[in-house]
């Protein structure tokens, strides 16, 4: 079996082929992951992009093969709204997912986005600790989204959070949206066995060039910050969000719809 190399972009097609090989890899991992140890942890991310990958996941046949009563359910970052409001990052995936499959509400850990922001990081603390054990939680999987600013989760250019190693889920506030928001930190994302980014769209190819390409900033590029200790890397991207990339010749030759290379 060939080792995973620790560092993947896998560029796809288009946005549609780009949610079908991130629902593909998941239901392959929590298989895998269960199979191995009886149960698989994962982060969603919010934002728009995983919306059509969480739509995959619950319709056949993924849906079907999935282990939805040994997977664990945790957010990378939340908005500080109650889970009904539009902004809801909880409320994107529960009714993109969560409420059409037979996930047990029991494996679903929401961050409290409706509390006082740092009462509500404080609990989540004790929700990984409580599941995990102490010490930084090693989830199996992390989904994570790229802003165009840089920022992941909601570690933004700048903020507080980018510099707080002793906490794995902190409030953070965010100057330029002018809102606290609920974040995972750099090193409880880094502890993680793998953490998948999905970039899409013709708008994050600058940032997505400077993240992977460009000079090392990681302030103002939070982005280029997740590296997996001990871990793997995969940016699951579309070729419009690679478009300003420098590959190696002829990557792009072949026309395949997926295409893995080392980075
Ligand atoms: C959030 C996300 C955030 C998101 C990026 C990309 O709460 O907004 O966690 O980090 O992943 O902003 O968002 P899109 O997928 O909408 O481009």
């Amino acid at each position: 079996m060939t080792a995973t190399p620790n560092r993947q972009l896998v560029i796809c097609k288009d946005a549609a082929t780009l949610a079908e090989t991130a629902a593909r890899r998941f239901s392959q991992l929590a298989r895998d992951t269960v199979a191995e140890k009886g149960k698989f942890s994962v982060a969603l991310s919010g934002g728009s992009t995983p919306k059509a990958m969480f739509s995959l996941l619950a319709a056949a046949p993924l849906n079907a093969e999935v282990p939805w009563a040994s997977t664990f359910v945790f957010w990378s970052d939340e908005r500080t709204v109650p889970p009904d409001h539009p902004d809801s990052n909880y409320r994107m995936a529960y009714e993109s997912l969560i409420s059409k499959v037979p996930l047990p509400e029991s494996n679903v850990f929401r961050m409290r986005g409706e509390d006082d922001p740092a009462k509500a990081a404080e609990e989540y603390q004790r929700e990984f600790t409580g599941f995990f054990g102490p010490g930084s939680p090693r989830f199996d999987l992390i989904l994570l989204g790229m802003g165009d600013d840089g920022h992941t989760a909601s570690l933004f250019p700048g903020t507080e959070a980018l510099n707080i190693k002793d906490r794995q889920v902190v409030s953070n506030y965010v100057k330029k949206l002018n809102t606290y928001r609920l974040t995972m930190t750099r090193p409880a994302i880094n502890a993680a066995a793998a953490v998948s980014f999905l970039v899409s769209g013709a708008g994050k190819a600058p940032t997505l060039k400077r993240v992977l390409q460009g000079e090392l900033d990681p302030n103002q590029l939070p982005s280029q910050s997740i590296r997996p200790v001990n871990g793997t890397l995969t940016w699951i991207a579309d070729r419009e969000a690679v478009a300003d990339l420098s590959l190696p010749e002829g990557t792009l030759n072949g026309g395949s719809d997926v295409i893995e290379i080392s980075i």
